[in-house]
């Protein structure tokens, strides 16, 4: 079994990158059915979507825009999920079906925190598509509405997720050993 070293950590290999890109395009199908003539605004929250937007949107076929932000998650040196400022909304999203791309919905906060913020904007409608989904570990009450693979609470790196900032560019994802 492949396995790499990023810093300190073992990780090895468990979700190959055949088997995402066959999950990426499931959900890609998804929502070029259930949104066709929504002409969506893709909303990518940097830095972890980067690969999964990357390659979704490869398989999406409808009109739409991407466009990408980045979340300041951060109260004093802590990160816990308190989202406290938007950066680079640079997308008029008034009227608009937004669908929110993330790699990881972990327990949830994040997510829950930029619907708020989004919401001031007054979309129209917005759709949460996600990579990674941690039901054991989801604190909050979401409606998740394309979710490409349910994981265990374990700890992950790669496809865009990282250990301490390294690890983000393998094309498959890793397990903590
Ligand atoms: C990760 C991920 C989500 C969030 C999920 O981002 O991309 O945004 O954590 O965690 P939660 O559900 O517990 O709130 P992170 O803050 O690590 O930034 P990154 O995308 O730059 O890696």
């Amino acid at each position: 079994m492949k396995s790499v070293r990023i810093k300190d950590k073992n990780f090895k290999l468990s979700i190959t990158e055949s088997e995402i890109l066959e999950k990426v395009k499931n959900v890609a199908n998804k929502i070029n059915k259930d949104l066709e003539g929504e002409n969506p605004v893709f909303l990518s929250v940097l830095n972890g979507a980067f690969m999964f937007t990357s390659d979704l949107m490869k398989y999406v076929n409808i009109p739409s825009e991407i466009s990408f932000i980045r979340l300041s998650s951060y109260c004093g040196t802590e990160s816990t999920g308190c989202v406290r400022s938007l950066m680079g909304l640079t997308t008029d999203i008034k009227g608009r079906t937004v669908v929110i791309v993330e790699d990881i919905v972990d327990t949830g906060l994040t997510m829950l925190k930029l619907l708020d913020i989004l919401n001031q904007y007054e979309p129209k409608e917005i759709k949460i598509c996600t990579l990674l989904l941690k039901p054991d570990k989801l604190k909050v009450d979401l409606n998740i509405d394309y979710v490409a693979m349910s994981i265990p609470n374990d700890f992950i790196v790669g496809y865009g997720l990282d250990y301490d900032e390294y690890g983000r560019n393998l094309p498959e994802i890793y397990t903590v050993e």
